[in-house]
């Protein structure tokens, strides 16, 4: 062993047995030379992209493009430089996260976390107010819908006069389909309609996301009429929600909450049920009343009031049933829409009569939604209708 030591490692007449301490010493400087790259060289560590050109490094944020301005208010900016070595005059700027209480109601405890975004679209509410936002809960290996629901209901400019912003929530993938962070940056840098926050995207984090659209709006759209919160399954009739059901004619409402209604629901107690609800969580005999998940539309001032209040309530995973605890705790009732068809959490049999005059029906392939919506199209008139 020493003597393929002395051989391959010391040709020049090193005396190996004399020297094995300098030897140890060689090792030792080597190996704390090693941990001094590690540990000091930033680019030794696991990165992530947090934000659209923000580089996530061991709590710190480095901001690497020219689109500064758009930083959430989530970052606080650290430090300023300028490479030297580098002509290129290239700005080094760090961010650090704040502190994750941002809005605190009637001195409630914050036990809640904040998940930072990793996609936002901060600047979509500046020009002007929307009439409408639509918040659409998809995952992110969901392209095809949201291809679909872009050409169709979700559509920006499909009314003139009407400003409707879309937005798609999104958690980080979570089935290990292989849709990565860098996947849906592109599709957003494409499309700007993507929020994105950093927080596994599962059936039991959907209040996490819906309440991830609470802020956005508590922060980046607070003016905006009106909110529809639907699901990328669901075939949602934009101009009748619009003229059928908000009315652009009269003045926005306030504290308005309405969907398919459901009240007087009993939590589901059977420990297989997709809706089990254990008696810790929510002891009570009864739901108060809620609007199921697959399509609610509220007034936007409920937005900030719904955040704000969550954030002393504990979370429970059905979120249509959290917002209606949330409701609840603010004395505001959420109402039945003007005709009980109007929102649908099943499939509706498809008729140009019937679709005409609801606002949801649900369980639509991306490929039915686009058939059936343009076959829509060119029968808005099939039947007597009324608004518009
Ligand atoms: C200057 O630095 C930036 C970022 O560190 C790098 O992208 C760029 O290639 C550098 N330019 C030169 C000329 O070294
Ligand atoms: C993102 O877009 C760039 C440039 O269009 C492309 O080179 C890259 O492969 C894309 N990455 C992913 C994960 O789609
Ligand atoms: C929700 O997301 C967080 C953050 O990624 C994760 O730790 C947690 O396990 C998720 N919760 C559920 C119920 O999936």
């Amino acid at each position: 062993m020493s003597s393929w030591r002395r051989r391959h490692c010391f040709p020049l007449g090193w005396n190996w047995h004399t020297n094995r301490f300098l030897f140890h010493c060689f090792v030792l400087l080597f190996l704390l030379f090693f941990m001094f790259l590690l540990f000091n060289n930033n680019r030794w560590l696991p990165r992530q992209i947090i934000y659209r050109g923000i580089v996530e490094v061991d709590n710190t944020y480095s901001f690497q493009s020219k689109v500064s301005e758009s930083i959430p208010k989530v970052f606080q900016k650290l430090v300023v430089s300028r490479s030297k070595n580098n002509q290129s005059n290239h700005r080094k700027v760090q961010y650090r996260r704040l502190p994750t209480v941002e809005i605190t109601s009637n001195g409630a405890s914050q036990n809640t976390p904040h998940y930072g975004y990793i996609i936002n679209e901060a600047k979509k509410c500046q020009k002007s107010t929307p009439f409408l936002l639509l918040l659409i809960s998809v995952e992110p290996q969901q392209l095809n819908a949201r291809e679909a629901i872009r050409q169709t209901w979700g559509k920006e400019d499909l009314f003139p006069g009407i400003q409707i912003v879309t937005l798609f929530l999104l958690g980080r993938d979570a089935k290990g389909t292989g849709t990565t962070d860098q996947t849906i940056i592109n599709e957003s840098s494409q499309y700007h309609d993507i929020i994105q926050q950093n927080y596994l995207d599962t059936y039991n984090n959907l209040t996490v996301k819906t309440l991830m659209g609470m802020h956005w709006i508590t922060t980046f759209c607070p003016k905006v009429a009106y909110v529809m919160k639907t699901d990328s399954d669901m075939f949602v009739n934009t101009e009748h929600l619009i003229y059928g059901l908000l009315k652009p004619e009269i003045a926005p409402q306030t504290n308005y909450f309405t969907g398919y209604f459901m009240k007087g629901y009993a939590p589901n107690r059977n420990k297989k049920s997709k809706w089990y609800m254990s008696q810790e969580l929510y002891p009570g005999d009864l739901y108060p009343p809620f609007c199921s998940g697959t399509g609610y539309v509220f007034s936007g001032d409920l937005a900030e009031k719904i955040y704000k209040v969550s954030l002393s309530i504990p979370r429970l995973h059905l979120e249509d049933v959290y917002i209606g605890v949330c409701l609840a705790k603010l004395g505001i009732k959420p109402v039945p829409p003007p005709k009980e068809s109007d929102f649908n959490i099943w499939r509706v049999y498809y008729s140009d009569c019937v679709y005409n005059q609801i606002v949801t029906s649900h369980q639509f392939q991306p490929t039915e939604l686009l058939k059936y919506w343009n076959q829509l199209q060119q029968n808005k008139h099939a039947c007597s209708k009324t608004h518009k």
